[in-house]
């Protein structure tokens, strides 16, 4: 099977793509509240503890696997071993079954679009957010009915991802070109009109202000890790999947340098954003701004449009643009998602592009109905939490070994540098070998630990077996079977 490979156009789109696929909702969401809850501006020093010896030197493995391989996760791991290319599969279902719900989420961005501009929520966000549009059932054992607003979200943002990877890496190139600045430029609106409201400082004050006692809390440096790899997208196939279409002679170091600060950039200016808006709302409702810091769906969905709502003009257009932000913060992580697994699955099979982004889009719209549903809240949550607890983790730790430990960390080091203006020295050797797999490996005995100890979030322990473990092992058989089905080895 030698079909010649597209190339990205540019190094610009490359860069671009990668940085797309790396800022998601996470950044607006989730950097904010854990660099707040861990210490605030000491944070910083875990985090780009984190950056430097998890987030860089594993973006650069994931790179030059994907470039060496000139295909997506598993063939990537298989040019190194053919017996990991399971590792390979294990990361592709695992960021389909995120873009599966991410895509839920992105189906309410849609619609809140449409509800900013008659701020439809009224005085009650909470109760328009969880009993009109999510209409939530009690728990997870009751589906209810199908929210058809939500439903049709999901469909546009299918038809989204669709078009958009139809044609091929040569497409992403152009989108990315849209969907990275226009977040970014809705950011600094956000921003600019955040720290112009009155209690402003007072927010960024709590965000930011040290609590250097912290750092003694091994709990804080777990949660920076854990943070740089959600953040970078790290593990999920992506970055690999991209990467295979670089030219030969890609530069490694430097795109990863870019593609980390670019990221950890925008979710530090995020901060100011999304605390000056808190503290403009701890003002206008008089209580300390600690009262209504949250982070994840409930800060996107009830406290920003209570925000909103308190705005002294242009309230609809300041929702308009907070929406849009989120919408087009997902929809480049979402086909970033989809291509990953896209990537490997053309390669293996040699079916047409086209016909595998047909096919993946029909069945990721497929099990997305199960997230509109009533009760589809209680499962998205608990499927992100598990692939996310120990999805991610796993995968990263296992290019740790296979690159650091079977390969050879020198060896590859070497690889990396060949191309590379900026040449790596021994740091990164004892980065992968020890410092990353050892934490690694320790947020996931950790995490083990605690699964099986406590129920996530309070759900029955069935829903947590059925959509948490049940769903990792399910994953893993797969990709054990798709890695034997699929071994290129005797194609060498
Ligand atoms: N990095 C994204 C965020 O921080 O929101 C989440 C994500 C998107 C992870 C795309 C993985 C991915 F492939």
């Amino acid at each position: 099977m030698s079909i010649t490979r597209e190339n990205w156009t540019s190094r610009t789109s490359f860069i671009l793509a990668a940085v797309g696929s790396a800022i998601g909702l996470g950044n607006v969401w989730r950097f904010p509240y854990i660099c707040y809850e861990n210490g605030g501006g000491a944070f910083l020093i875990p985090y780009f503890f984190a950056l430097f010896t998890c987030g860089i030197p594993l973006l650069m493995v994931e790179f030059i696997m994907g470039k060496r391989a000139r295909g997506g996760a598993p063939q990537a791991f298989e040019a190194i071993r053919p017996f990991m290319s399971w590792a390979g599969w294990l990361a592709c279902l695992c960021a389909f079954i995120i873009v599966t719900y991410y895509c839920s989420i992105m189906a309410w961005s849609w619609d809140y679009i449409w509800y900013s501009m008659k701020l439809a929520w009224g005085n009650d966000a909470a109760g328009f957010f969880n009993q009109q549009v999510l209409n939530k059932t009690a728990g997870p054992g009751m589906l209810g009915g199908i929210q058809m607003p939500i439903l049709i979200g999901l469909i546009l943002t299918w038809l989204a991802i669709l078009l958009i990877l139809w044609k091929g890496i040569g497409s992403v190139g152009k989108v990315v070109l849209v969907t990275v600045p226009l977040p970014v430029m809705c950011l600094v609106i956000l921003a600019i009109r955040g720290l112009t409201l009155p209690g402003a400082v007072d927010g960024v004050i709590y965000y930011l202000q040290p609590d250097f006692s912290k750092l003694q809390d091994p709990r804080v440096w777990l949660a920076a890790y854990g943070q740089i790899l959600f953040s970078l997208s790290l593990g999920q196939a992506v970055l690999i999947a991209y990467a295979s279409y670089l030219p030969k002679d890609a530069d490694i170091s430097n795109n990863s340098f870019m593609t980390g600060f670019i990221n950890c950039g925008f979710s530090f200016f995020a901060g100011f954003a999304v605390f000056s808006a808190l503290g403009f709302l701890a003002y206008q409702v008089g209580v300390p701004v600690q009262d209504v810091v949250k982070s994840g769906p409930d800060l996107a969905f009830i406290t920003y449009p209570t925000i909103i709502s308190k705005l002294p003009f242009w309230a609809p257009f300041f929702g308009v643009v907070f929406f849009l932000m989120l919408l087009t913060l997902g929809i480049d992580s979402a086909f970033a998602l989809v291509e990953g697994f896209a990537t490997p699955l053309k390669d293996a099979t040699g079916i047409k592009h086209t016909k595998v982004i047909i096919w993946l889009c029909i069945i990721g719209l497929a099990i997305g109905i199960l997230y509109v549903t009533r009760g589809g809240f209680h499962w998205l949550d608990i499927v992100d939490k598990y692939v996310s607890d120990f999805g991610l983790v796993t995968i990263a730790l296992a290019e740790c070994i296979v690159v650091g430990w079977i390969f050879g960390a020198r060896k590859f080091r070497k690889e990396i540098n060949d191309t590379s203006e900026v040449k790596i020295g021994g740091w990164w050797d004892i980065c992968i070998m020890f410092i990353t797999p050892l934490i690694l490996g320790y947020i996931l005995i950790h995490s083990l630990i605690k699964g099986i100890v406590e129920p996530y979030g309070g759900y029955p322990a069935w829903a947590n077996w059925v959509g948490g473990w049940g769903m990792i092992v399910a994953a893993i058989l797969v990709s054990i079977f798709l890695g034997m089905k699929f071994n290129r080895k005797e194609n060498k």
